[in-house]
């Protein structure tokens, strides 16, 4: 008979994320979700990285409600923007973090621009006891002219992944995993935890 499988947060109430990590979690880890330990906070993602966020997040758990948890920051890095929309992705075309109106804006901002390199970057921060650990995780892509596809969520119309010529929002969950920034980052989360 298996053992129980190991309990852990994941600091968001994102589903589609929570489907993600579910999904590669399989029946090794039980993954909790915000809602599920009774946490209803807006956290405060005040930091200016992608680092400093996600350890806000993992340090708002593990202060506030004891648990051992992980979370997830991540930014889309588009070369021709500087950078841009960076560690403002959410927020980019406002405080709403209304995935339409943010596609809306990066789709005008990247009008006439050649170069349209751009990557996903998710930082996953592990907390354990008392010890702070993360795990980084890059896609390279670009970004398309026009959306396409309806799976997934975000900025997924608009990413076209260097691996596969296809939007994020093209591929199927698994596909999108195996290449996916945050899929890199938590397999690396994954065999971190089994060796603890
Ligand atoms: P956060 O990590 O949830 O703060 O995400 C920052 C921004 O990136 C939000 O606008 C998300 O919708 C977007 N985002 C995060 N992960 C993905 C992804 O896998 N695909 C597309 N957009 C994403």
């Amino acid at each position: 008979m298996n053992p129980s499988p190991r309990q852990l947060v994941f600091a968001s109430n994102n589903l589609h994320k929570l489907s993600e990590i579910r999904r590669m979690a399989g029946d090794k880890f039980r993954i909790l979700s915000l809602e599920d330990i009774g946490c209803h906070d807006d956290i405060p993602e005040t930091a200016d990285t992608i680092e400093g966020n996600s350890m806000i997040k993992a340090r708002w758990v593990k202060e506030k409600y004891g648990y051992d948890c992980f979370a997830d920051d991540t930014g889309l890095i588009v070369d021709a923007l500087g950078g841009a929309p960076g560690v403002k992705s959410a927020r980019y075309a406002g405080p709403d973090c209304d995935p339409e109106a943010n596609m809306a804006l990066l789709l005008r901002d990247m009008q006439g621009k050649a170069d349209r390199r751009a990557r996903f970057r998710t930082v996953v921060t592990l907390i354990t006891g008392q010890c702070a650990e993360q795990f980084t995780g890059e896609v390279e892509g670009e970004i398309a002219t026009v959306r396409d596809g309806c799976s997934g969520f975000g900025y997924d119309p608009v990413f076209i992944a260097s691996e596969t010529g296809m939007t994020f929002a093209s591929m199927d969950a698994d596909a999108k995993n195996a290449i996916s920034h945050r899929g890199r980052a938590i397999r690396k989360l994954f065999e971190r935890l089994a060796t603890l």
